[in-house]
């Protein structure tokens, strides 16, 4: 088993499932008050150089939950912010707490933190991946389908963290997955080719219509992301027609669910009502981030 949780395709899908054995075993121990301090005495640091609100308060309360502590530490109130080498933060870290929880921007940054870190450490969000996000996406799959297999996934919209993130999960899991991006905003070239070469079942296309037909786990995230603010506009006009609305919901399996990660720009990427309406398990799959996290940190820090 790997040291730390970086992206998807470090990790086999024999490990993956036994977190999600532990995440559902977890919830349930939270769901009926039982106590399960696995972590008792354990600190997490949590860097945080982007904004959040699922990611740190799932983080802080799921250590709390299991008996640790966790702490808050953004890159503007810590030497980070002013340019101390990721090799130091790494090593001094590592002499006071137990397990790192990183969001930042680069993927290349987050391993090198893990290379000087005796310590696991786990992605919290980078421009290429989210893999926590993932692993809530496919538990809540789990619970209202039973399984993640035998679905077909659709993604619809940029192709960003999120959807870089699903294509390690293709290649991982091997579920059929569908991409429909605009031409311009595919997902990551190395990470196609890897999944490729480790026969994953991925239809690319630029028509959110060949996508969504008979899938059953629909999935968008937002047009511009952290950093991409200034693109706002832009992509506003580039994203228009790869929306998740009642229209694509129709073209997809009459039972399918719809995923977001949030936070989501209401009628831009997905409709308001497709949000509200009877497909969507958006805010189980919030939720899920608490139980599946805890998952992973009872794995790596126990
Ligand atoms: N989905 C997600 O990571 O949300 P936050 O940005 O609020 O952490
Ligand atoms: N793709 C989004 C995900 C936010 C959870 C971003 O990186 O901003």
């Amino acid at each position: 088993m790997n040291k730390d949780f970086l992206s998807l395709n470090d990790w086999s899908r024999e490990d993956l499932d036994a977190i999600f054995a532990l995440t559902q075993q977890l919830k349930q121990q939270q769901k009926q008050g039982e106590p399960h301090p696995v972590l008792a005495g354990k600190t997490l640091g949590m860097l945080f150089e982007k904004s959040s609100t699922r990611t740190r308060v799932s983080f802080e309360v799921g250590m709390f939950q299991l008996g640790g502590h966790a702490l808050f530490l953004s890159s503007g109130t810590t030497q980070m912010g002013r340019g101390e080498p990721i090799q130091d933060t790494g090593r001094v870290m590592s002499r006071y707490v137990d397990g790192i929880m990183i969001r930042t921007f680069s993927q290349e940054l987050v391993e090198d933190l893990a290379r000087y870190s005796s310590i696991p450490v786990i992605n919290g969000l980078t421009d290429m991946y989210h893999p926590c996000q993932l692993m809530a996406d496919l538990f809540t799959v789990i619970e209202h389908k039973g399984s993640y297999e035998n679905q077909v996934f659709c993604w619809i919209g940029d192709g960003n963290n999120m959807a870089n993130s699903w294509i390690n999960a293709a290649a991982v899991f091997g579920f059929e997955l569908r991409i429909a991006t605009p031409d311009g905003y595919t997902p990551d070239e190395g990470v196609k080719q890897r999944a490729k070469d480790a026969g994953a079942k991925i239809l690319y296309t630029n028509d959110p219509f060949e996508a969504a037909k008979g899938t059953t786990v629909l999935n968008t995230d937002v047009w511009a992301s952290m950093g991409q603010e200034e693109e706002q506009e832009l992509r506003k006009r580039a994203f228009e027609g790869f929306q998740i609305n009642r229209e694509i919901v129709a073209a997809a399996d009459a039972e399918c669910i719809v995923l977001h990660c949030l936070p989501a720009h209401r009628d831009e990427e997905i409709t308001d009502e497709v949000i509200e309406g009877p497909h969507s398990v958006i805010f189980d799959e919030a939720e899920n981030r608490l139980h599946v996290q805890k998952a992973i940190m009872a794995t790596l820090m126990k």
